[in-house]
């Protein structure tokens, strides 16, 4: 294994207190259910519990400890490039709509921060999508002259203060950055009290929408008259959006850097490979963010060298003193661009999603909340028809049909994986699929030499796990669920852990 840099932490979360949250203890009964505490439900939980009412706010692990305490925590419309693919494939009014949507969001973070006065290092940015190549320059054009058309703050510009020359950049005006645990577990604080709750490590395992809804924790029950399932993918199989949206995982380093070479604004790559780029004020100095080396979840098992790139990239990049962090998450990506936020299904009558928001989830997490806060409340939200969780399913584009057969591909293919392999060829630290007595056996073999043997089928729907060295853990490659090397979960939408072997 490489030697990386960098303490294997989300800065997010290394710099924050943990809110020590009790985990439910008695069956109890609130207006709305929030199951996930991740910036989609607890902004829906904030705006709920403001507009008077009850709220239980449940969480299988810590408060913000998700993709929400990993994420790079840019506020911005700028989604790389997206806009006159919008236009192009929705249509004018839509992609108008997802503009002002997520401006909104942006304005919505500000609010909030302003008049609460959250100390989480708010600060407004420029945003920039910016290529390095002359080749990707037409692309560069199409996004200013398609954002322009939907009146957002978009110029072209040749200059950045990168320390790079580029052939050009989208430059948004008046976006923003925080830190994102901080807002959040402010808000979150904001909770408990005359009738509302927060449980922290209680994992819901069952919703079930009657009169009232019914939702079954590992700790006990609690009912609703709504719910709502923000596990950044629902827990719930109804609605198929695993089948909607792919997993996409993505690695980031934290880098000291000193204010003068430090780029001013928050920058992203366009084309198939990409850094993301942004500064955070730390400890009286900087530390700058590098993301990059995006895949579809359990489909690279040597992750160890996508931090190795990140760290190269940085390193040569910008004159950094040290990679103080690394660590990496996921999110899940819409096939059609546009996040599912709304009902569960055309059926449902008190239960919402959200999830889909393709990495962008500051702001579209943001503008779920505001929805489903102004759905449950009966207030027509302007954006709401937009990302209709019940819209008709996108399995006809060519994105949906891969996905489709990559996860038939994987269904069948991965159960070839390990036949021949026993035990003893699991060396240590390493992490391999085996068969023992003819049944595929996830096998980690610890540093002490001591081995951790789990059953390698996902029990969400039976694909086979794969390794992923950087993280020590197993992943599946058909939805995104993933579990520690002790077979525990660690990412939806499975509430179940590997079986121990
Ligand atoms: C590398 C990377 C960088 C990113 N950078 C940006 C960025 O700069 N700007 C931006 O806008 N977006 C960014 N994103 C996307 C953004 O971070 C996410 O879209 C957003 O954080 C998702 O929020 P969420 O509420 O859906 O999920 P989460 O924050 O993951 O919250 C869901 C919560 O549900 C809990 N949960 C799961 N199962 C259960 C269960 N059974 N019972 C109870 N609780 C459960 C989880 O523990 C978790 O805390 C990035 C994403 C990645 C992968
Ligand atoms: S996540 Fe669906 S089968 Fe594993």
């Amino acid at each position: 294994m490489p030697n990386l840099s960098g303490k294997h932490i989300s800065y997010w979360i290394d710099s924050t207190p943990s809110a020590n949250f009790p985990p439910l203890s008695d069956n109890l009964s609130v207006d709305v259910i929030i199951v996930g505490a991740g910036i989609a439900g607890i902004t829906a939980a904030t705006l709920l519990k403001r507009a008077g009412k009850t709220v239980a706010v449940i969480e299988s692990k810590q408060i913000s400890t998700g993709v929400s305490g990993h994420t790079t925590a840019k506020v911005t419309s700028l989604h790389q490039l997206i806009y006159a693919d919008l236009i192009k494939n929705h249509g004018e009014e839509k992609a108008r709509i997802y503009a002002q949507s997520n401006q909104a969001a942006i304005e919505f973070v500000a609010k909030t921060v302003a008049e609460s006065q959250i100390d989480c290092d708010f600060s407004r940015q420029s945003a920039y999508t910016f290529t390095e190549t002359e080749d990707n320059l037409k692309d560069i054009e199409k996004e200013v002259e398609a954002a322009l058309k939907l009146g957002l703050p978009a110029s072209f510009v040749r200059e950045t203060s990168l320390p790079f020359p580029i052939a050009g950049a989208v430059k948004f005006d008046n976006q923003a950055q925080f830190h994102s645990r901080k807002y959040l577990l402010h808000l979150i604080k904001q909770i408990p009290g005359d009738g509302s709750y927060v449980f922290e490590n209680t994992r819901v395992l069952k919703v079930e929408e009657d009169t009232p809804c019914r939702v079954t924790t590992d700790k006990g029950i609690i009912q609703g008259q709504d719910v709502i399932v923000t596990t950044n993918i629902p827990i719930t199989d109804e609605g198929l959006f695993f089948a909607k949206t792919f997993p996409k995982r993505s690695y980031i380093v934290g880098a000291r850097i000193s204010a003068d070479k430090a780029p001013q604004g928050m920058y992203i790559g366009s084309g198939e490979k990409y850094y993301s780029i942004r500064t955070t004020p730390d400890a009286g100095g900087l530390l700058l963010l590098v993301g990059g080396g995006g895949h579809k979840v359990g489909t690279v098992e040597n992750t160890e060298e996508k931090y190795l790139d990140l760290e190269n990239y940085t390193r040569s990049r910008f004159g950094v003193e040290s990679i103080d962090y690394r660590w990496s998450t996921q999110d899940f990506v819409s096939v059609d661009k546009i996040p599912y936020v709304g009902k569960l299904t055309p059926l449902s009558q008190h239960t919402y999603v959200a999830t889909g928001f393709s990495l962008w989830g500051m702001t579209q997490g943001t503008l779920s909340g505001m929805i489903l806060a102004d759905t449950i409340l009966g207030i027509k939200n302007a954006a709401a028809d937009l990302y209709d969780a019940t819209r008709a399913t996108p399995f006809v584009t060519p994105k949906g049909i891969k996905q489709t057969l990559d996860v038939g591909t994987h269904w069948i293919g991965d159960r070839l994986k390990g036949l021949g392999k026993n035990l003893d060829d699991v060396a240590v630290g390493e992490g391999k699929l085996v068969t023992v007595d003819g049944e595929k056996v996830a096998a980690y073999r610890d540093e002490a030499g001591e081995i951790h043997a789990l059953s390698a089928i996902c029990p969400h729907l039976g694909c086979v796990v794969a390794w992923n060295s950087g993280e020590k853990s197993w992943d599946c490659p058909c939805h995104g669920s993933r579990f520690s090397c002790n077979g525990e979960v660690l990412h939806a939408p499975t509430v179940k852990n590997l079986k121990k072997f």
